[in-house]
């Protein structure tokens, strides 16, 4: 997501702050920007595309300066213009001109619409919750930055993480955070804030991480924290002994480690804001549709390929309870070559991290020619199928850089329940249900954090797996989809083979698998097909095979009928693939790395697969 970089001190602001952005490069972004104060004046460049461009757009113009801020951004409110990009500049002192003050933010500002109405200077450059809360933190400085920072803050209802720099404050600049990152960097009178430590750690290795709430304020006499009531805060100074590459992994062995871990907090990011409790609905634009069209769907085809495509199947379970929906799932390359009967009352959802997945792209045009209406859930700003198909969602997961797709996978089914939600309340869903189901998305993340923190026990079951050749996954229901996601995070990067079946399929062939030689992963939570999924569990270990069982929080009946099991805490049935895909990522993650297979890197696979 996006990056901050800031620098005050007495070396050339300029080169340290690019070289910055260079180093957040591999967080994902659209556009950069940077901004430089010097003599009373704020000279600021942004640039559509890489850092590099920016870099050709600054060229051998001058911008000297001891003090600056720098951005690497990834759209969210607006497009992809120079406009939209970062530092937002705003404000009009007499001596100086227009652009006083200056801002960079990662985060979302949920209020900004309320904030921009009372706003008196009504002149907008860009369509971004930053240039409102620019203008929102300068109309109320007085000549105390940091004071102004607060109030404003006081009044912001979202996520930030955000720089200010003044041109009257030539050796200040204000940092605060609430849910987005900051990290302040201090060297021998010369302070670096960054939205992770990667880019400071050529300078120091001194850093102080910001938590919610705080504000920092840095100039030539030092470092001084507050909360949002003016309240001092001390806090520890930390010895970072990480290089850079395990900086960016925040500190996990790897990316695929980090991204399983990063889940619940993007998926908040999938959430927020696209909640409505007093409607017990779900509140996502991206459809383009008014309630009377959404209400003429009368079938929805869902096509992605493999992790994408174990989401959508999770979906379905959802369009078809909620929104009594019939709803069709495909693989994009199945799509592309059959002859899909589709109208303009069918409703095809593309689903793609990457956003480039060549099958994907394809089977988005040909739904489109055919006449149905075509919506993109993706991750990747700015990517093909997000341009494409226009209107859409963005999963907001954050760059996925593990070829194995994990955090991607749970914010896509974020999304398309809120979009089953969204349609069931326009039909026969009830006002209860829907507040139900949202309330307890909202203790997805807690209960995400209570299965990852089992991480070490699942470590240790996966090393009673690895040695076999072939590993079997069974599930029910929604859980099925979560079969199937299991078996692929394992093969893909263990290279053991493994596959995800239906439990009621079992007898009808696949049982001759099943020996003491090939182990069964079974999906058993406490919900309607509790008792079916025992009988598949006891038609397996009649067999002999060893059999880890994912159960809820509690059973323990399943006790009796595992060799190992893993505990997820209980939830609404369609939300059960949330949480109980957590143990199989992290159960694969540990079987590959005991094996010492190439982790974020699988043999034969691309992140992106753009090509047929
Ligand atoms: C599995 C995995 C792949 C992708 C698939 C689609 O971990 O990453 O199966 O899910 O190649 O990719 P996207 O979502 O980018 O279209």
């Amino acid at each position: 997501m996006c990056g901050i970089v800031g620098y005050i001190g007495n070396k050339q602001a300029l080169p340290i702050l690019l070289q910055g952005l260079r180093d957040l490069e591999y967080r994902g972004y659209d556009s950069a920007g940077v901004a430089v104060l010097d003599n009373g004046k704020i000279t600021r460049y942004r640039e559509v595309g890489k850092v590099d461009m920016l870099a050709k757009k600054i060229g051998t113009k001058s911008m000297p300066g001891n003090i600056g801020i720098a951005h690497t951004r990834w759209a969210t409110h607006g497009g992809v213009t120079e406009f939209n990009a970062h530092p937002h500049l705003v404000g009009q002192n007499p001596p100086v001109g227009k652009g006083v003050l200056s801002v960079v933010h990662n985060g979302i500002i949920e209020n900004y619409r309320e904030l921009k109405k009372k706003l008196k200077d009504q002149n907008f450059e860009s369509e971004t919750d930053t240039e409102i809360l620019a203008k929102w933190i300068y109309e109320r400085y007085d000549g105390n930055l940091a004071k102004a920072v607060r109030e404003a803050l006081l009044d912001v209802r979202g996520t930030y993480g955000l720089v200010v720099m003044h041109a009257d404050h030539p050796h200040q600049l204000i940092a605060a955070r609430l849910g987005s990152p900051l990290v302040i960097g201090i060297s021998d009178g010369e302070y670096y804030i960054a939205s992770d430590v990667t880019p400071m750690l050529p300078y120091t290795k001194q850093v102080t991480f910001l938590d919610d709430g705080e504000v920092a304020s840095i100039n030539g006499d030092g470092l001084k924290i507050v909360n949002l009531r003016d309240e001092i805060v001390s806090k520890p100074v930390t010895q970072i002994d990480w290089d850079q590459e395990r900086a960016q992994k925040a500190g996990f062995e790897h990316f695929m480690l980090k991204e399983i871990f990063d889940q619940p907090t993007v998926f908040e990011d999938a959430v927020r804001g696209r909640l409505n409790m007093a409607e017990g609905t779900a509140v996502l634009g991206g459809l383009n549709m008014s309630p009377e069209q959404m209400r003429e769907v009368k079938r929805i085809i869902i096509i992605a390929e493999g992790t994408a495509r174990h989401a959508g199947l999770v979906a379905k379970y959802a369009f078809e309870r909620l929104a009594n929906l019939p709803t069709e799932v495909d693989f994009s390359s199945e799509f592309r070559y059959r002859d899909p009967i589709v109208d303009k009352h069918t409703l095809v959802f593309v689903i793609s991290q990457s956003g480039e997945t060549a099958d994907t792209l394809m089977a988005a045009r040909e739904a489109k020619r055919k006449g149905a209406v075509v919506r993109g859930i993706v991750n990747v700003i700015g990517s093909t199928i997000a341009r494409e198909t226009k209107a859409g969602t963005y999963i907001h997961a954050g760059p996925e850089l593990a070829v194995a797709s994990t955090k991607a996978y749970t914010n896509m089914i974020a999304v398309l329940l809120l979009y089953a939600l969204q349609f069931g309340r326009l039909k026969h869903t009830s006002l209860a249900t829907g507040q139900r189901l949202l309330q307890a998305l909202l203790e997805i993340p807690e209960k995400m954090n209570v299965v990852l923190k089992q991480n070490d026990s699942i470590k240790k079951v996966a090393g009673r797996y690895k040695d076999y050749h072939d590993i079997l996954f069974i599930g029910r229901g929604v859980n099925y989809p979560v079969a199937l996601e299991g078996a692929l995070k394992s093969e893909e990067i263990t290279y053991l083979h493994a596959e995800g079946l239906a439990g009621g399929s079992l007898k009808h062939g696949p049982l001759a698998l099943v020996s003491k030689d090939v182990p069964v992963v079974a999906i058993l939570p406490k919900d309607q097909l509790y008792e079916k999924m025992k009988s598949s569990i006891a038609e397996v270990r009649a067999r002999g095979a060893r059999t880890l069982v994912i159960a809820t929080a509690g059973d323990d009946e399943a006790k009796e009928i595992a060799d190992d099991i893993i505990y997820v805490p209980d939830t609404m049935e369609l939300l059960e693939p949330l949480l109980y895909t957590i143990p199989l990522q992290l159960f694969a993650y540990h079987m590959a790395v005991a094996l010492g297979r190439d982790v974020d890197r699988p043999r034969n696979l691309a992140k992106s697969v753009t090509v047929e």
